[in-house]
């Protein structure tokens, strides 16, 4: 468990790994924050591009009186950051948002809304469900209170893993624990640790998830992130470029891969999604998310709503050969439409 610590906030360079705290995945690690940081009378800054993990908390938390502000973002899933620092008032206490949109993979700018929160002495959380093992990410420099991963994505551990990697700057006081339990520390006592990791840990941990994640994280870290990035959007680039030389597609998110990820999103004309998304995994073995891929207010954002779109993710290990075959299998869909 602790080497597993070691590795995550060496990844995220987080300077004591006791600060890193486990769940079972980045939902869990997002309600722990909103829930255990936000209380009536509080506001939250968010964007329109936020997946259900972070609406759907917020939105039972504004039935208990917490403000919540919702900044849209553009038809590419861009968030002006003017558009923040427009909606902050007195009682805002937190700014969270994702890193890369897992719509239309979309990034945003880290280091600004950090450097805006810290101005304003807000918190600031954020998402890394589509970025942490993909993208650089470094808590110190970024100015990141609070990050929620997932570790069964880009960081290549196994399903059900997740966790919080939590900034210096945050006080143990400020943070109340939605679950208390055992720890196997201070057990003579029955009111709950008031130290990390146990604080918001409680309960038999998934050991051999985390020995997994561990595992994958290391191997992240021993090739690079920089090396990992490079290979993805070296991917992503002919991935765009050949769906946007096709006709019959439309293709959602930035053009540039400076400012997303590898998840791309894209519609054929007069196809459902769903019925591309079938027809690519039946009949080309090519496996893709169709639909609303839990982000209701991105679909609407960028237009989609609400049949959503098909999207692909590329990873580490897939191949220029694999997006070669995927180009071709979208081009005879769009032409047989
Ligand atoms: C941007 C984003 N946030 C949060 C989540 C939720 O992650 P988990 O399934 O680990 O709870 C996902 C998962 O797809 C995601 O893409």
């Amino acid at each position: 468990m602790y080497r597993a610590r070691e590795v995550i906030a060496a990844l995220f360079n987080l300077d004591d790994p006791l600060r890193v705290i486990f769940t079972s995945n980045a939902t869990d690690a997002l309600n722990i924050s909103l829930r255990g940081l936000l209380t009536a009378g509080d506001h939250v800054i968010t964007s329109s591009m936020e997946h259900n993990s972070i609406m759907r908390p917020l939105r039972d938390l504004e039935k208990s009186g917490v403000g919540i502000t919702i900044v849209p973002c553009d038809n590419k899933g861009f968030l002006d950051v003017r558009d923040v620092e427009s909606a902050i008032k007195k009682e805002t206490r937190m700014i969270v948002v994702n890193h890369g949109s897992n719509v239309t993979g979309t990034l945003v700018p880290l280091a600004e809304i950090g450097g805006l929160a810290g101005e304003h002495g807000l918190l600031f959380l954020v998402d890394a469900a589509q970025t942490g093992g993909s993208c650089p990410i470094d808590l110190q420099a970024d100015r990141i209170d609070i990050l929620a991963f997932t570790g069964h994505k880009s960081m290549m551990g196994p399903q059900g893993t997740g966790g919080l990697a939590i900034g210096e700057r945050v006080t143990l006081d400020e943070f109340i624990p939605i679950k208390t339990g055992g720890t196997g520390s201070r057990s003579e006592s029955e009111v709950h640790p008031d130290f990390l990791p146990d604080k918001l840990e409680c309960g038999t941990p998934n050991t051999i998830g985390i020995s997994g994640l561990s595992e994958g994280v290391g191997f992240v870290l021993r090739e690079g992130v920089e090396k990992i990035r490079r290979h993805e959007m070296s991917l992503t680039e002919r991935l765009l470029e050949g769906l946007r030389s096709l006709s019959g597609i439309t293709l959602y998110g930035p053009r540039d891969t400076a400012s997303r990820v590898a998840a791309v999103s894209f519609n054929v004309d007069n196809v459902m999604p769903s019925e591309v998304g079938f027809t690519l995994d039946e009949v080309y073995g090519i496996m893709c998310r169709v639909g609303l891929h839990c982000a209701p207010s991105a679909h609407r954002t960028i237009g989609t709503f609400s049949e959503g779109t098909v999207r692909l993710s590329i990873g580490y290990f897939n191949t220029e050969e694999d997006i070669e075959r995927t180009i071709e299998a979208v081009n005879d869909i769009a032409k047989e439409a």
